[in-house]
């Protein structure tokens, strides 16, 4: 059952994608609370018609009726702007479909499209940075965008109606019958997990990529998840802030304690911060979901992992928070690590092992037997005096 008919952008740009309501998992690492969707649009020019990105292959069914309902007898070329499979898998479906029509793509996307899907060379014409393809009337220019999200990514810029679509980059995985963002605070936190999620490692190429495009005149943004931009200054500015070096005079403490050892570390902790004039934000990762901790990995100064010993190693809920912040690679300044433990413990040891990405950042480290001491709580006071002077020496206070 189709949820929505295609969606119209401006006289002769659609959305035929599909939305995805109920998907509660993305890559099998990220979880979905508002669902997602694969947009996926039709460019008509005087000339030739293009199709930018496909949709993902269980929305197929969607996907054709759309194609139906706007009436697609012909087309001329299907641009590949992010080889991932949400957005190519129903591309050789598409070249079958048409067989007249091109897949354009840069080289790397193409190689990248040929190891994952059945696609014949001599379908692809490959293009460079800032090629364009007349449709007549209409122009696309391809801006190369590598890391949003994989090496090939690239933008397509459609010159005449000042369109950037995005693909990843500037999305959310935001399922909703509206075409265009409400620019509010739930479109905000939805694009900036996303950001967190996905984008968050390649924050230094974004920034690349912000300054490139303001060479380009942008009335709207169409990205392949989530709703389309008309003000794209909404999206932008927020990507800006996300990705600039300013960091916010705050400590996130994500931490799992088995018997309140750690949970009494962690208050002892959050009091003494609050003290210093310091925000705390505890995340108590058996709880939450992925995306509390992402999100305020976004712009938070401090990260103190608090961790109780399994045998002699961390919990393996903090094994995974740790692996995942290392990949994310947020802009946090000072990473520190508290563990308690029964009679022996590797537990800061592997921890610390867990965050090559972070050897600069790590400054202190505490472990305690059992429940904390008068001795360990001074420690722990200890900790939040250096981080205070951490903050300051940022100028956060
Ligand atoms: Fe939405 Fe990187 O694929």
């Amino acid at each position: 059952m189709n949820q929505l008919a295609l969606r119209k952008v401006t006289e002769n740009v659609y959305n035929i994608g599909a939305i995805d309501w109920d998907r509660t998992l993305f890559d099998e690492l990220v979880p979905l609370p508002e669902g997602t969707s694969y947009n996926a649009y039709i460019v008509k020019g005087s000339q030739k018609t293009a199709m930018i990105d496909a949709v993902e292959p269980a929305k197929q069914e969607e996907f054709l009726r759309n194609i139906e309902e706007y009436g697609l007898e012909k087309l001329d070329y299907i641009i590949s702007n992010h080889a991932e499979q949400d957005h190519s898998g129903l591309i050789p479906l598409i070249l079958e479909m048409y067989p007249e029509a091109r897949l354009v793509t840069n080289e790397k996307c193409k190689g990248f499209l040929k190891e994952l899907l059945p696609i014949e060379d001599e379908r692809v014409d490959v293009i460079n940075d800032g090629d364009t393809l007349s449709l007549g009337d209409k122009t696309l220019e391809f801006i190369f965008a590598p890391l949003v999200h994989w090496p090939e990514t690239m933008f397509t810029y459609l010159r005449e109606d000042k369109i950037l679509f995005s693909g990843d980059f500037l999305g959310s995985h935001l399922a909703t019958s509206e075409t265009f963002s409400k620019d509010d605070a739930q479109t905000q936190m939805g694009a900036m997990r996303y950001y967190a999620e996905i984008m968050m490692p390649f924050r230094v190429m974004i920034k690349k990529h912000l300054r490139k495009l303001e060479n380009y005149d942008i009335e709207m943004v169409c990205p392949v998840h989530g709703p389309i931009y008309k003000n794209p200054d909404f999206i932008m500015d927020l990507y800006r802030e996300w990705t600039d070096d300013a960091v916010r005079n705050r400590v996130i403490i994500p931490f799992v304690s088995m018997h309140g050892s750690i949970r009494t570390a962690v208050e002892h902790l959050t009091d003494e911060l609050s003290r210093r004039g310091i925000e705390v934000i505890q995340i108590n990762m058996i709880e939450s979901e992925l995306g509390k901790l992402t999100t305020e990995l976004v712009n938070s100064a401090t990260i103190v992992f608090a961790s109780s010993t399994v045998l002699t190693g961390p919990h393996p809920t903090m094994v995974y928070t740790a692996a995942v912040i290392n990949a994310l690679r947020p802009k946090t300044r000072n990473i520190a690590i508290l563990t308690s433990f029964g009679w022996a413990s590797k537990c800061t040891e592997t921890l610390k092992s867990l965050l090559p990405n972070f050897k600069n950042q790590l400054f202190d480290t505490i472990d305690f037997k059992g429940h904390p001491k008068t001795e360990d709580l001074k420690r722990i006071s200890e900790l939040a005096d250096t981080i205070l002077a951490k903050h300051k020496e940022l100028g956060l206070l």
